[in-house]
């Protein structure tokens, strides 16, 4: 299937987890791939991984909690493709403190990259999907964006916010035939939760394996999503199936919500 060939996506967050998945899918569905990430050795990588499936790829060194630096990022893609199709915004950070010991350093922290960072990457693309009457915006929220679990307060709070805002953006962007909607993903294999499972596993005496398991088990279908099962919904709802879907917030967890 190449649903999205002579469009053009940017991702933050590209250079791992559910970000560099969403990066090889669209390449591989043909798109043009613009690639946003402050790790900006394994964002090359990701960019070329993109370009080996034979799209064009850009790397793009960008903080996403910095205004100026997303309106430049966005800037290049414009100068070098003229258009943005879809933006999935992937940079995230989850630290996994139990409350007492969340400094107010590390709430604004996850605020700023979980909550902001989706904020201005939304306000400066979306302009450019208005004008071109068409384009689609994806938000990483979370599960913990419509639950919440102990050591999970900031994240929990940024991941809420982003289903929120994309409710918002999903509104103004509508008259002008674009769509906005958030991903919650449930427990996905990638490198964040690998370190959290470390972390939150030792506040009740399990390793991390430990806890993975545990939350494995927690799940209806007894195990945890891996990055390109998330990828494959970001990918439908950037696709011409869900022009008439904005504004929801999805849930993409082997059923551990199900409303
Ligand atoms: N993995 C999960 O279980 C899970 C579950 C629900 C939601 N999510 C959300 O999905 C998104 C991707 O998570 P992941 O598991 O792929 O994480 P990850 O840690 O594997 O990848 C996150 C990427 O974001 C980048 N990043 C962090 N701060 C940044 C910043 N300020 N500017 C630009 N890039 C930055 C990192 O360098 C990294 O490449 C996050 O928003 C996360 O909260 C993940």
């Amino acid at each position: 299937m190449k649903r999205f060939v002579d469009q053009v996506v940017v991702i933050t967050g590209a250079a791992h987890g559910i970000g560099e998945a969403c990066a090889l899918r669209f390449a591989e569905e043909g798109a043009a791939v613009a690639c946003l990430d402050l790790a900006e050795e394994a964002n090359e990588g990701t960019a070329v991984s993109c370009r080996n499936v034979g799209v064009e790829a850009l790397a793009v060194m960008c903080d996403v909690t910095d205004d100026k630096g997303v309106k430049t990022a966005v800037s290049t893609v414009l100068k070098k493709w003229g258009r943005i199709d879809t933006l999935v915004a992937s940079a995230g950070i989850y630290t996994g403190s139990p409350l007492t010991d969340v400094s107010r350093r590390q709430w604004q922290r996850t605020l700023d990259v979980n909550l902001t960072g989706v904020f201005l990457t939304n306000q400066a693309v979306a302009p450019v999907m208005m004008a071109q009457h068409s384009g689609s915006i994806i938000n990483l929220s979370s599960m913990a964006g419509k639950t919440s679990w102990p050591a999970s307060a900031e994240y929990s709070a940024s991941k809420s916010g982003v289903i929120g805002l994309t409710r918002s953006v999903a509104m103004e962007l509508a008259p002008y035939g674009a769509t906005a909607n958030a991903v919650c993903p449930g427990n996905t294999l990638t490198d964040m939760v690998r370190g959290v499972a470390g972390r939150v596993g030792a506040l009740d005496g399990m390793t991390g394996e430990e806890w993975l398991q545990m939350r494995a088990n927690d799940c209806p279908m007894k195990r945890l999503a891996e990055p390109w099962e998330i990828a494959g919904v970001i990918a439908f709802l950037a696709s011409a199936d869900s022009r008439y879907l904005t504004g929801q917030a999805i849930e993409v967890d082997g059923g551990m919500i199900m409303s």
